[in-house]
């Protein structure tokens, strides 16, 4: 049985849910927390590992996500309960949705203090408020942008209503238009910056940071951020994936839709690392400075190069643009679940959850001011939101997701809705079934100090106890599956 009886809208054109699903995947993840986060974790294992990890973890999930979307037709939580339901699993799989869509909403509460320091910084591109010579300046600049609780404020509310507008007109509408021309935009910029960077001097010190892989270097820590990070580029487990793929028409290929969304997204990740950190190598800046990094070092190399401001204007549009086309998938699974749910107009739900977001994330945005003392265990709530959803929400979300696919729901299900290959739909299953859990497993574990593991030695092992877990699996299947939908 599917859901086909009940009236969603649907992705208008072919490339609807591409576009569109790109535009949420592609955002501040690829151009600001990307090249922060390798730069504070050192740059190639960093990289590797978050490699392996969108391949092994992001691909599999976000084609799981997809699936269960289009199944269930609605939020994630009324999709999942419909489709465990429907295999005879327990509604407590309805969870997963509840906690897909808390995260989705939190992430929003920072994501939109971040796109506000992009708009500010446009605005500062046109208003000339960036001059300065040295990374001493920009630093100076960013700090003083933030120290304003009503200016920073300004800038995110700004988001916060941008979002709002866009999500209460809807999907299509919204939605599809604004990605078509953003997405190409953002790689012709990306790639004006490398161009620059190839000559800048510091290019060959940016190739060698992002690309000499030494796997062994990387701290736990660092495993679990760059597992975290490829559950956040691609938007995963919190709501805005799935979300979509209920629109998604029965025809479209899932398995073709989620290789070009997850390269795409790939792509501008490390196109960014290759237009910021010949700047940052350049002028001697600390690859490691936080979330401020792309803010403090752009701007150095838009004053120096021809054209300069022109393309800090136009840069700073597309990734505001880029922003928003994120943040308002953040809010749709929401939105979907009040208009389904509650019998309220779509935009009664974009205004309603507009006013609780504006209240949180003007409370993260005073981590960078007035709040900044206000820590616990030496975060601030900036920090919390941040922490909690990509390195605890997101993973646990996926795992979830993961195994509701690969051992509850019916067989038929998954390969009547990805429609792969027998080959195809074997690997999928073996992904979903036990290596992404289990590399999920294995970074918390090695996270938690439960137990330190060495992957540049022991992966050997690892792959030997893969192995043989996936042997057993095969063979307990059918009581597992019992265990699980119980
Ligand atoms: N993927 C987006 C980025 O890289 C962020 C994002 C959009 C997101 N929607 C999401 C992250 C939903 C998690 C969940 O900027």
């Amino acid at each position: 049985m599917t859901n086909d009886a009940q009236p969603r809208t649907q992705w208008l054109g072919r490339w609807g849910f591409v576009l569109a699903a790109t535009g949420s995947a592609v955002g501040l993840g690829n151009v600001w927390k990307f090249p922060y986060m390798t730069g504070e974790y050192g740059g190639g294992a960093f990289v590797l590992v978050y490699l392996a990890c969108i391949l092994a973890l992001g691909v599999p999930v976000m084609m799981t996500e997809i699936a269960l979307g289009r199944r269930g037709r609605g939020s994630p939580i009324d999709a999942i309960r419909r489709v465990a339901a429907e295999s005879g699993g327990a509604s407590l799989w309805s969870l997963l949705g509840w906690m897909a869509m808390l995260c989705g909403f939190m992430i929003l509460c920072f994501y939109v203090v971040v796109a506000g320091w992009s708009f500010s910084y446009l605005w500062k591109m046109l208003s000339g408020g960036l001059a300065g010579s040295s990374v001493d300046d920009m630093a100076a600049i960013f700090g003083a942008n933030n120290e304003s609780p009503l200016n920073l404020g300004f800038w995110s509310t700004l988001v916060t209503l941008a979002t709002m507008v866009i999500v209460g007109k809807g999907v299509q509408a919204g939605i599809e238009k604004s990605v078509s021309w953003m997405m190409p935009g953002m790689v012709v910029m990306l790639l004006i910056m490398i161009a620059y960077g190839a000559f800048s001097g510091g290019f060959g010190d940016a190739l060698h940071f992002l690309f000499a892989f030494n796997a062994g270097s990387l701290s736990s820590e660092g495993m679990l951020a760059a597992m975290g990070h490829a559950f956040f580029t691609l938007s995963l487990a919190s709501g805005a994936i799935l979300t979509y793929g209920s629109y998604l028409p029965r025809n479209a290929s899932i398995g073709r839709t989620t290789l070009t969304v997850a390269v795409a997204d790939t792509l501008v990740a490390l196109m960014a690392g290759l237009a910021i950190f010949p700047v940052i190598f350049a002028n001697g800046m600390e690859p490691g400075s936080g979330p401020g990094l792309i803010f403090m070092s752009l701007p150095l190399a838009f004053q120096a190069m021809p054209l300069g401001t022109l393309f800090g204007v136009l840069f700073f549009i597309m990734l505001s643009m880029a922003a928003l086309t994120s943040s308002i998938s953040m809010v749709e699974a929401t939105v979907s679940w009040l208009t389904d749910n509650k019998g309220i107009s779509r935009r009664a739900a974009a205004w309603g959850t507009g006013i609780v977001l504006w209240i949180i994330s003007t409370l993260a945005m005073l981590s960078f001011n007035v709040g900044a003392e206000w820590t616990l265990a030496g975060k601030h709530f900036f920090g919390w939101l941040d922490y909690l959803t990509s390195r605890w929400m997101m993973p646990l979300g996926g795992l979830g997701m993961v195994l509701l696919a690969g051992f509850v729901l019916k067989s038929e299900t998954l390969r009547e809705e990805l429609g792969l290959s027998p080959a195809m739909h074997a690997l999928w299953l073996f992904m979903v079934r036990y290596v992404s859990p289990l590399g999920i497993v294995v970074i918390f574990v090695d996270a938690l100090g439960i137990a330190t593991l060495d992957f540049g030695e022991q992966w050997p092992w690892l792959l030997l106890v893969l192995a043989v877990i996936a042997v057993i699996g095969e063979l307990a299947s059918p009581r597992l599956k019992r265990v699980l939908s119980a």
